[in-house]
């Protein structure tokens, strides 16, 4: 029997069920019922539900030590910072807890910057539709519609341009400009993808102009897109990126991190009780090291362009849209503007699929999602849409 949820704070709708079990691509409601998860989490189950790499890591950290204060250094925080190092050749490593947390600080180390090395520039350029986070800062550096209205005063210095336009991007940078912030794929905007071209462009134009490029590679990164981190594909390199998501295959565990240059905080500018704890850290170092076994990114590769394949060819034959996206970060078009519903259809009948704006619906499964397991969402799809194209022409 589902348990009592009333006193859950309402901040979003959410179907009456409960979730109470998981194992790889599949979850369990309390009521028994199974669904297949092409959510995970909000792309955050990298390895799938409850894989043994992050349950082991759990029982062994724990026994040894959960907590060892912000005041001290411990050994798997100084482990994931020199992994995330080493792996992005970017120098220096805070670790969080989620991934606005992680744009805070982005957001706070690129005006420190500014402060001191641009004449007190404090501005960050950020993207139309952007997702950044929901604190009050990363909130007004996203520009998600609607979002500009709420919770005023918004916090200042956060001009907005359009993804792929440079030239926008070039008259937005003035004096005051400390840092450029992007997502090289809009996940929550609904799969936007900026063009390796254009990144390698924008990374010109920053260095020109002397200003920071951030990167938000919160859904982007650990290995979503079939790279380490989003930006590779593009064979750039930003002065700040920040992770979250994947990082910790489902706990929470985010990270700032920066080039030697740019990690200017000093004592006090940034911290927080649960930072670098070690229980999730040694997560993270486990986690890493699957994603980062040999192979395993390009099977990401593979799997995404599977799937990818097939719903193509469903959307061919049944009429409906592109599909955009890399890896397994992607979305397909839909004819109408009903993606609410079909995510509901698709619930019903035991299938979890996001839909991040009404004309798309969103996949990100478990980046070892198998080939059988992606036949039956495309089966299970098949039937949903089917079934609402027969009812609109019956209708
Ligand atoms: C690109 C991006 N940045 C930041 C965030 C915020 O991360 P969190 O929900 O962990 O605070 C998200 C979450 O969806 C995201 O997709």
């Amino acid at each position: 029997m589902s348990p009592d949820v009333s006193h859950v704070m309402k901040v979003a709708a959410r179907p009456s069920i409960v979730m109470v079990e998981g194992r790889g691509s599949w979850i369990w409601d309390a009521d028994g019922r199974r669904y297949l998860d092409f959510v995970q989490g909000w792309a955050v189950n990298c390895l799938g539900h409850s894989p043994a790499v992050v349950v082991d890591a759990l029982e062994a950290q724990a026994r040894r030590l959960i907590n060892a204060s912000p005041a001290f250094y411990n050994e798997p925080m100084a482990k994931l910072a020199a992994i995330l190092a080493e792996a992005s050749g970017l120098g220096e490593v805070f670790l969080c807890n989620s991934g606005a947390e992680a744009n805070e600080g982005a957001i706070k180390l690129a005006r420190k910057w500014g402060a001191r090395h641009r004449g007190g520039a404090f501005e960050i350029v950020t993207m139309e539709h952007a997702f950044h986070g929901r604190t009050l800062a990363t909130m007004s550096a996203s520009g998600k519609p609607g979002w500009d209205r709420l919770f005023e005063p918004k916090v200042a210095g956060f001009p907005k341009v359009p993804l792929g336009d440079l030239e926008a991007v070039r008259r937005a940078i003035t004096p005051r400009t400390a840092a450029v912030m992007l997502e090289p794929i809009q996940g929550e905007a609904g799969v936007l993808m900026a063009s390796d071209a254009w990144l390698r462009d924008l990374r010109q134009l920053t260095r020109e102009a002397g200003v920071l490029l951030i990167a938000d590679e919160i859904q982007t990164g650990i290995g979503r897109t079939g790279r380490l981190f989003g930006y590779e594909h593009a064979g750039i390199e930003p002065d700040i990126m920040t992770l979250g998501k994947g990082l910790g295959g489902g706990v929470p565990i985010a990270a700032l991190v920066a080039s030697a240059s740019a990690s200017c905080f000093e004592y006090g500018d940034q911290g927080g009780t649960f930072n670098g704890a070690p229980l999730m850290a040694a997560v993270g170092c486990a986690v890493l090291e699957a994603v980062r076994a040999p192979g395993f990114l390009g099977a990401v590769t593979a799997t995404g362009e599977y799937l990818a394949g097939r719903l193509r060819a469903l959307s061919a034959e049944l009429g409906h849209g592109e599909v955009r996206g890399r890896g397994l970060l992607l979305a397909l078009a839909l004819r109408d503007r009903d993606a609410g519903k079909v995510v509901q259809a698709a619930l019903d009948r035991g299938l979890l699929i996001n839909a991040p704006r009404p004309d798309s619906l969103r996949f990100m499964p478990a980046l070892n999602v198998s080939a059988a397991e992606i036949g039956e969402m495309i089966e299970t799809l098949d039937g949903v849409l089917t079934r609402m194209g027969a009812a609109r022409c019956v209708a």
